[in-house]
């Protein structure tokens, strides 16, 4: 339960309350000093909150510290997401990684403005309906944009508050998360939930960071468990993450005339953006020439090797290998395949993974 320093009048005792209290009134006292100056801080606009803890999940700071001003400048209502075509959505989202918060930030826009009349709604709960919003989120946005006092538990809260309690079991397990969910809880004042919430974030960040916490510094060393013990290098206790899947890929930039091949992607994983297309497996140029022709009607000529390129995502790693090719004579694109006139693929929306091929087809053109 979130408290209120007013209701409990300041003993320099032992009691529980009281040491919360310290820790919350220490914390703060930190914040006021050291908070890092944000676009999105301060800025008392539900809407530019959701999209910065939306663009916040999974990515660092500084990189959606360029994203952000863009992004509102393009989208600064919920309204003007709602409109856009989810092209533009995704092309003011290319290189931020994780393109369904883009597609679900925008369902999310449309859902607003169909059942709640515009208006961001300022309650966990109803926040929680919305597409793309999860129970950290809903917390994050409701105490920033609204200062309801409950807890944003991210993975740099669970890393404070593993510490700070000494808790040594695995906090991805139910069990544990939910006593992390309540230590935390009765941590957020009722005047100041935003800023407590933003502090545990910038504690964990930039502190109590992962491996080597810099205790030294920390405003809460005096109330840490773990640091005492001397075990905070050791938490929080995560189970070993599976190494990521690597798949090997033939890519192939093909030209027919200005024209070049292109997928729009319906698989989940990159849904909606557009990639060169992408062969599993790892051919000999023989053996791709007669795939092409065979498999997909495309009778090429000029076959090249002209690269590698590796792209890590969290589950999969590419590996890809880059050949050039011309078409022999006019032949359709294939099923779910586009001809793009080249001069046009800087404005369609791209996953990261294909910036080397498409500096590779900008070399080529200028030749
Ligand atoms: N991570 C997620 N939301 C954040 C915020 N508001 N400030 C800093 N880091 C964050």
């Amino acid at each position: 339960m979130p408290r209120s320093f007013s209701e409990t009048p300041e003993k320099s005792g032992g009691t529980e309350e009281s040491r919360v209290n310290r820790i919350t009134e220490a914390l703060l006292r930190w914040y006021d000093e050291n908070a890092r100056e944000m676009p999105w801080r301060g800025i008392a606009d539900p809407w530019g909150t959701w999209v910065s803890e939306v663009m916040l999940q999974q990515t660092r700071v500084e990189t959606v510290r360029d994203y952000y001003p863009r992004f509102l400048r393009r989208f600064p209502t919920a309204a003007a997401l709602a409109e856009a075509p989810e092209e533009d959505v995704l092309k003011m989202w290319e290189g931020l990684g994780y393109y369904s918060r883009a597609r679900n930030l925008q369902q999310g826009a449309r859902q607003v403005m169909a059942e709640y009349g515009g208006r961001i709604p300022d309650s966990p709960e109803e926040l929680r309906k919305i597409r793309g919003i999860g129970p950290y989120t809903s917390c994050s946005i409701a105490s920033i944009a609204f200062g309801v006092p409950v807890p944003a538990v991210d993975g740099n809260v669970i890393r404070v508050i593993c510490r700070l309690y000494s808790l040594t079991e695995n906090p991805m397990e139910s069990r544990n998360r939910e006593r992390i969910e309540k230590l935390a809880g009765e941590l957020v004042p009722e005047d100041r939930a935003g800023d407590h919430n933003q502090a545990m974030m910038d504690l964990g960040a930039t502190v109590c960071v992962p491996g080597t916490p810099d205790c030294d510094r920390c405003p809460l060393r005096e109330f840490c468990r773990a640091c005492a013990e001397g075990n905070a290098d050791t938490l929080p206790n995560l189970p070993q993450a599976k190494p990521p899947r690597e798949i090997a890929y033939d890519l192939l930039i093909l030209r027919r005339g200005d024209q070049v091949l292109l997928r729009r992607r319906t698989e989940k994983m990159l849904q909606g953006l557009w990639c060169f297309p992408l062969l599993e497996g790892s051919r000999s140029p023989e053996e791709l020439e007669t795939f092409l022709q065979q498999k997909m009607r495309l009778p090429v000529q000029n076959l090249r090797e002209a690269g590698e390129a590796k792209h890590v995502f969290t589950h999969q790693v590419w590996r890809m290998k880059i050949h050039t090719a011309e078409l022999l004579r006019d032949a359709p694109a294939p099923e779910g395949y586009s001809w793009i006139p080249a001069e046009k693929v800087p404005d369609v929306p791209m996953p990261t993974a294909m910036k080397i091929p498409r500096t590779i087809l900008e070399k080529n053109g200028k030749q």
